[in-house]
Parts: structure tokens; C-alpha cells; sequence
């Protein structure tokens, strides 16, 4: 028997599951959310909820463990926005590229432009067992926001994310291993994955 743990995985994007396979390595096997498991609503009002209500769903429709999670951008000249609502920031069918456009001009109509444009991602993710227990961890990365969009890698937000951790390019301008490497996601799922590894080696698994 393979000592590889099977998860199922709750989304839907493929750039996100692209970045969380390679995060999780080779320890840990995703399996594609099976597609007669429709869409769920993320209506939730924390990441963690909505993260949360992803995994329950494809851990009941499926009888297998999920792994799902959520992530948000907080801008502090914005009072925490996009936040929870970062993926329909500009509208319910917003692209990436509205998103962008809204934030950047949300910020230039402030009188200081947002001043620092400080700003965080974070990223709760988790896995859910058919019996309902959980294994959770969060991921966070601080940055600021540049005044135009630059770089052509990456989704969302990452064209105007600057890390701290970094040499002044934005998320978009970096290598996969780079931004995985101080991301919230990265950071998120690298903690999940020692939880579950070190759960496996005291259930002698
Ligand atoms: P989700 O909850 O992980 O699907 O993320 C919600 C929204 O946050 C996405 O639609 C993106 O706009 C943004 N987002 C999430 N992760 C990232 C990232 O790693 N880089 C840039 N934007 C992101």
C-alpha cells in the first residue's frame, strides 16, 4: 500500500491547484474534484468559513478527505478590502484584470494615493474527513501595492503585490518557487502539510 496521502481537492482553479501541488510535494497525491460535484457558494463571511463550506462539500460528496482553501488581499487604506470579497472585488463576474483595475483606482482617488499602500495576503487552508474533523492552518505574506500592474506570471492580485520579503518585484515578476516561497498560500499549505505528516507519524500511518 502507498504511504502517499489522497486528498481530494476543492478547487477548481488551475492556478491555484498548480501552486498547491507544488507546495504540497510529493508526499501528498491531490485528486481533481470530481466534476459532477457543482460549484460552491462562497458565502461565507471568514476565509475560514468559506474555505470550510469547500471542503465539507466535496468531503460529502465524495466520502474522501478534502483539502481546500481561501485567501484574501487587505489593503489598509482600504480598511481591510478586498478582503473576504477579493475574487468578486469588481463585480460578480469581475476578471483578474477588473479586479486590478478597481483597486488601483480606489487607491489613486484617495487623497495620498493610500500612502504606503500597505497591504496583506492572507490564506487559511484545511482539510475535512468524511467525519467531519478538520486539520487547519493560515498563511499570511505583508507587501504593498505598486502603482501600475507589472509582470506576466501568476493570477489575481499578483501584478501589483510587492512582498516585503523581496527585491521590489511584484508577485507576477517572480519564479513559482520564488513567490511560493513567501506567499500566504505557500506558507499556509507547507504548516498544513507538517500537521497532517506529523498526525500520520503518531497515528503510526
Ligand atoms: P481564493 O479564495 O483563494 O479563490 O482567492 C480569492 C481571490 O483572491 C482570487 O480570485 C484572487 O483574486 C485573489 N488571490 C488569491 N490568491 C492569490 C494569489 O496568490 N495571488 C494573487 N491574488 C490571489
Amino acid at each position: 500500500m502507498s504511504s502517499e496521502l489522497e486528498l481530494v481537492s476543492a478547487t477548481a482553479n488551475a492556478h491555484k491547484a498548480k501552486e498547491i501541488a507544488a507546495i504540497l510535494g510529493e508526499d501528498i497525491r491531490l485528486v481533481p474534484r470530481p466534476p459532477e460535484v457543482g460549484d460552491v457558494e462562497e458565502n461565507g463571511d471568514t476565509l475560514l468559513d468559506n474555505a470550510r463550506l469547500k471542503a465539507r462539500a466535496i468531503a460529502e460528496a465524495t466520502g474522501r478527505p478534502a483539502i481546500a482553501d481561501d485567501s484574501g488581499l487587505e489593503v489598509e487604506a482600504l480598511g481591510g478590502a478586498p478582503g473576504v470579497w477579493s475574487a468578486r472585488y469588481a463585480g460578480e463576474d469581475a476578471t483578474y484584470a477588473d479586479n486590478v483595475v478597481k483597486l488601483l483606482g480606489e487607491l489613486a482617488a484617495l487623497p495620498d494615493g493610500g500612502g504606503a499602500r500597505r497591504a496583506a495576503f492572507h490564506t487559511v487552508a484545511l482539510v475535512v474527513y468524511p467525519d467531519g474533523s478538520e486539520v487547519r492552518a493560515e498563511g499570511t505574506v505583508a507587501g504593498h501595492i505598486s502603482t501600475s500592474a507589472r509582470g506576466e506570471a501568476g493570477f489575481g492580485y499578483d501584478s501589483v503585490f510587492v512582498p516585503d520579503e523581496g527585491d521590489g518585484r511584484t508577485f507576477a515578476e517572480l519564479e513559482p518557487e520564488e513567490k511560493n516561497a513567501v506567499s500566504a498560500r505557500g506558507r499556509a499549505f507547507r504548516a498544513l502539510a507538517g500537521k497532517l505528516a506529523a498526525g500520520r507519524t503518531a497515528a503510526g500511518g
